[in-house]
Parts: structure tokens; sequence; C-alpha cells
């Protein structure tokens, strides 16, 4: 049968802070889907939070981008954000840009990630949440994933994924696609997607059947709204075994707290730190950015689990060094490479600063 996995979410205010997501907003998602369930719209949910934001993970037989689906997602969104504005909670409504629904939560503020598939007997998904960062934090662990040998044995030795597979790399500034295949155009990819500002990668495929492998939401909120409106923390989703990467294919690549954009004031890179649910709760001058991942079975469009994959004392080592790198890029305080590039920056004075002190520059002779 044919099944759709949606992952749809937004900061809809946070306690005390761009922090955490209470309980009472929580049980307000619940109870919107179950709703959506009753009445025929999804087959099945998991509502929970990474961070300071809500995250709606929904099964269903009705495709991607679909209609129905979607103003569910916002709906539900929408009571969130009420709810938090009745709490005070801070940042109320933070990535809730538009008023009215048109068809369609893209471009509206939510972060989106979808796949529609053929679902195999046994179907493992993971889905991947991150707090404190922007969609180019999957850049390295995709590639790796679906690229790098080193890291996936199944590219080797597994005859059903040893063709490759094809990178849909997205420049969010020209909003623009382009497919690139490894293994014979990894050198092409990686001087795209090395830039994990502009070229992100928003979808892979197996080659030899053009199956969708993995979907990351590729929102840039600050491009949407022209402005700055909050950081577009990511969700992403792959799709294991059997022809896909091994679930200890697809984690391996967050043993490493490889750096991203995010943390304090969406302005300042950090380790990803691979954490549980539980202990997504970034307070650390807001951070370091978190990155959380939950295992599922996809059966019959139902959702079976999770599994909270990295809970795993394995990841322990990882997180000692995420805090190490976290003392050492503090360390650097407002200097650059800690700061962002200026225009990466979400937060900056600097228009003003140079706008006041103009009179005062002075031009040299030599
Ligand atoms: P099992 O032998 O436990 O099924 O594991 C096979 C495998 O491929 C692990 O990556
Ligand atoms: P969020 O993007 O998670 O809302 O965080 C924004 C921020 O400014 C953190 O310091
Ligand atoms: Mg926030
Ligand atoms: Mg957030």
């Amino acid at each position: 049968m044919r099944s759709t996995i949606s992952v749809i979410k937004a900061d809809v205010g946070g306690l005390a802070g761009h922090h955490m997501v209470p309980e009472q907003l929580l049980e307000v998602a619940r109870n919107s889907l179950a709703d959506g369930k009753k009445s025929g719209i999804i087959e099945d949910f998991h509502v929970t939070a990474v961070g300071d934001d809500l995250q709606l993970i929904m099964s269903h037989t009705k495709g991607e981008n679909n209609e129905e689906v979607h103003s569910l997602a916002w709906n539900t969104l929408k009571k969130a954000a009420d709810v938090a504005e009745k709490l005070g909670l801070y940042g109320a409504g933070q990535d809730l840009l538009k008023d009215t629904f048109s068809g369609n939560v893209k471009g509206m503020g939510p972060g989106v990630a979808e796949i529609e598939m053929e679902e195999r007997p046994s179907e493992p998904i993971v889905v991947f949440m991150a707090d404190k960062t922007s969609p180019g934090a999957f850049n390295l662990p995709l590639f790796r994933v679906f690229a790098d040998p080193f890291n996936t044995a199944g590219l080797v030795i597994d005859p059903s994924m040893h063709s490759g597979f094809t990178f849909e790399i997205m420049d969010v500034y020209e909003n623009r696609i382009v497919k690139l295949n490894a293994p014979e155009e990894l050198y092409d990819i990686l001087a795209l997607v090395g830039s994990i500002g502009r070229y992100i990668i928003r979808r892979v495929y197996r080659r030899s059947d053009e199956e969708t492998a993995a979907a990351v939401s590729t929102t840039k909120l600050n491009l949407i709204a022209g402005k700055y409106v909050g950081k577009d923390d990511p969700v992403a989703i792959v799709r294991a075994q059997h022809g896909f990467p091994a679930l200890g294919e697809i984690l391996e690549p967050f043993s490493f707290p490889h750096l991203v954009p995010g943390w304090m004031r969406g302005s300042h890179y950090g380790p990803l730190m691979p954490v549980s649910v539980g202990d997504a709760r970034p307070s650390r001058f807001d951070g370091p950015p978190r990155i959380c991942a939950l295992g599922f079975i996809l059966h019959e469009a139902r959702l079976i689990g999770p599994s909270d994959l990295f809970s795993d004392p394995a990841f322990d080592e990882t997180r000692r060094k995420a805090n190490i790198i976290a003392d050492y890029m503090r360390r650097h305080g407002p200097f650059m490479p800690h700061r962002v590039e200026s225009q990466e920056m979400e937060y900056t004075t600097l228009p003003s600063v140079l706008e006041k002190l103009k009179e005062r520059f002075e031009e040299l002779e030599e």
C-alpha cells in the first residue's frame, strides 16, 4: 500500500524563553490530532517536542502536500499557539507567519518533511528533529549516510545500495534545485553542500528505482519573512534497512558533533549534540544545538513505536566532546568563527553602529 509520513513542526511558544514546550501545548496538539485521526484525515500520529519546537509526526494515505493533512497540522499549531498566548509563553506563535491557511503550510512558517512511499513489509523510519540550528545541519550527516563508504558499509557490501543515491540539492538563495548522482559526482556534490547556508540537501533518492530515501525540511524562515522571525530549526525523515542504509549507518554520522550555525539568537556556531527527547532542553547559552532521533515502524500507515534512538550510552562520548567544543567556542565571545558571518546573523546592530559612526570615519591619504 502507499503510505505517507508527514512531519510538520513549529515553534509556537516556549517556557521560559527559547527553551522547551510545556505539557499544556503537547496536550492540545495530541487532542487535535486525535480528532483528525477519528475523522479519518490521518491514520496515526505522535506528538513530541525538541527544545522549543512542537513536532507533529503523522502517518496517512493521502500523499505529500495534502490539503486536509496540512490544514489539520496548521489548525493544531494555531490551537497550541492560542494556548501559548493565554499562558503568556515566550514567543507565542513565533513561527506562524500568516493568518489564513491557503492549502499548504509551506511558506507559512512551519517546517515540513514528507515522504510518500510504497510500504515495504517492514518499513523502519527515523525522524530527526533539531533545535537551535538550520537545515544545512543535515548536509554533513546525510552526505556521510548516503555517499561515504567509510560510514555506510552497505554502499560497498549491499547489492541493492551498490549503485548509489541521487542528492536533490536546493539553492535557498535562488530558489532552485539540482540533482546530482553519487558516487560519480561526489566532488560536485561536496563543492555545493559544503556551503551549509546556501546549498541544502533536500531529498535523497535510491538510484536503482528512484524511491525516496530521505527528506529534509528546507523552509528558510528568514527568507520567507524577509527579516528575522526565528531560526528554521529543521526536521528530516530517513528510511532504513533492506535496500536503504541500516539504522546504525543512519545514526553513525551523529557520533561526530559537527559545528552548525544557530545557538544563541540564531547567530553562533556550536556543536550539534545528539540527545534523548528528555534532554532536548537547551539551556547553556540557549544551546548547544540539539538533535533527537525517533525510530518508528510504519505499518499499514500506522506508527509503531517510537524508540528514542540517541538515549544510548554509545553517544555519551559524543555529548562529552560536544560540551568540550561548546566551551572552546564560547571562549571566542562575540568573535568569529563563534559568531556567524555578518550576512547570516539574525540579530545585528551593525547598520545602526555604522550609521552612528559615519561622520567619525576618516579617509586615509595613502
Ligand atoms: P541482525 O543480524 O541483528 O539482523 O543485524 C544485521 C545487520 O545488518 C545489522 O546492521
Ligand atoms: P529558536 O529558533 O529555537 O526559537 O531560538 C531562537 C533564539 O534566539 C535562541 O537564542
Ligand atoms: Mg523560540
Ligand atoms: Mg527552536
